[in-house]
């Protein structure tokens, strides 16, 4: 699953300037439209919000836009009417999609030849089922990206147990672990089954995956030995991440690299509340606090919000004030393979250091 390729739009590179001058910043807090109307602050006296750092705010870069090709592992080979039709692997799967609300480019034949469907809620976390209609398939199958080997897996949340669009992110990662030729601490908070994680580690990297979900933790440590990298240093940690990171704060713990792929809604072991419009600033600013004195980057995604990566732009470039660097946003999407139509799947903000 290698092939990515990053389109910016931005003519150059905007110099970093002061707190609040740059022009995108103000046009980010000037605006009131429904993209940001979901924005709220922190009501928690336990979670205060952090106050705004000082120093100028690094370098920008947007809109990027990172996409991911077509190729041998995965690709999504049509969308329209409402849904999508991608090969993992061998198998070739249809689920709901509610931004394809163009017409399909490929004919029914195509779409016929699907190995599994799921059908029902449309819902991020709805539940819904899968249906196999040539013949009865298991919960995983092999997959593979850019030679590590992993599981597919039919989960009952129409999810399939990884996130292609995230591999420009493990490229570029893996692209500044090999180019730092020095121990790399990363850490992955919501790492799910364990990609990126599997990409640090197989990079040279020292790993630290922290996911709120038992079942997640285990399906990527059953990864982490599909991938046959179990000699590779990978702490899994079940935890809520706001508290882990609040821990490793106090701990002095510190890390090169923070990948943050955080959903709108979810819960910690103990029913900690995660919410994103209200726990993103607090969380980005901890992670900034737990960065080594040489760090290479803090990178977040966003799906399923009510938002424009402006809101995340401004938040991140706020929260790497005084340290320099360039911060990059835009939209990861999937590039078709038969129409070349662009399905975007989600935001991301992600500074590099300078
Ligand atoms: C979309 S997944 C992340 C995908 C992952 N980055 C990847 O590319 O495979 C979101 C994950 O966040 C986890 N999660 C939800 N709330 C959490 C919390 N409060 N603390 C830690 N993890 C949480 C979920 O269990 C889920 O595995």
């Amino acid at each position: 699953m290698k092939p990515t390729r990053e389109k910016v739009h931005a003519s150059r590179p905007q110099p970093s300037g002061r707190a609040g001058e740059t022009r995108s910043a103000q046009r980010a807090e000037q605006r009131s439209t429904p993209a940001n109307a979901g924005l709220r602050q922190s009501p928690s006296p336990e979670r205060p919000i952090p106050s705004r750092r000082q120093g100028s705010l690094p370098a920008e870069r947007l809109p990027v836009i990172l996409e991911v090709l077509p190729n041998e592992d995965y690709a999504l080979l049509d969308s329209g009417d409402g849904q999508k039709l991608e090969k993992y692997g061998a198998y070739r799967i249809v689920r709901p999609e509610g931004q394809a609300i163009w017409r399909r480019a490929l004919g029914e034949q195509e779409w016929q030849k699907a190995d599994a469907i799921f059908t029902g809620d449309t819902d991020e976390e709805g539940l819904g089922r899968w249906r196999f209609p040539k013949r009865p398939l298991g919960e995983t199958w092999p997959m593979r990206h850019d030679g590590i080997d992993y599981l597919g897996r039919f989960t009952s949340f129409r999810h399939v147990g990884v996130f292609p669009e995230q591999a420009t992110h493990w490229d570029h990662m893996a692209g500044l672990i090999e180019k730092a030729r020095r121990p790399v601490k990363v850490l992955n908070l919501f790492g799910y089954t364990g990609l990126a994680s599997l990409v640090a580690a197989k990079a040279g990297a020292e790993v630290t995956h922290v996911d709120a979900s038992k079942k997640a933790i285990g399906w990527a440590r059953e990864n982490q030995q599909v991938a046959r990298l179990t000699d590779k240093p990978i702490r899994w940690i079940c935890e809520d991440a706001m508290k882990f990171v609040e821990r490793e704060e106090r701990r002095g713990s510190r890390y090169d690299i923070i990948l943050l792929d955080p959903p709108s809604y979810g819960r910690g072991p103990k029913g900690e509340v995660w919410q994103f419009f209200e726990d993103v600033p607090r969380l980005a600013d901890l992670c900034r606090s737990i960065l080594t004195p040489k760090p290479l980057a803090v990178v977040l995604t966003a799906y399923s919000i009510r938002a424009s990566f402006f809101a995340i732009h401004a938040v991140m470039r706020d929260t790497f004030a005084g340290m320099g660097g360039t911060v990059e946003s835009g939209e990861l999407v999937i590039r078709e393979k038969g129409a070349g139509r662009a399905l975007s799947t989600s935001l991301f903000s992600r500074w590099i250091a300078p």
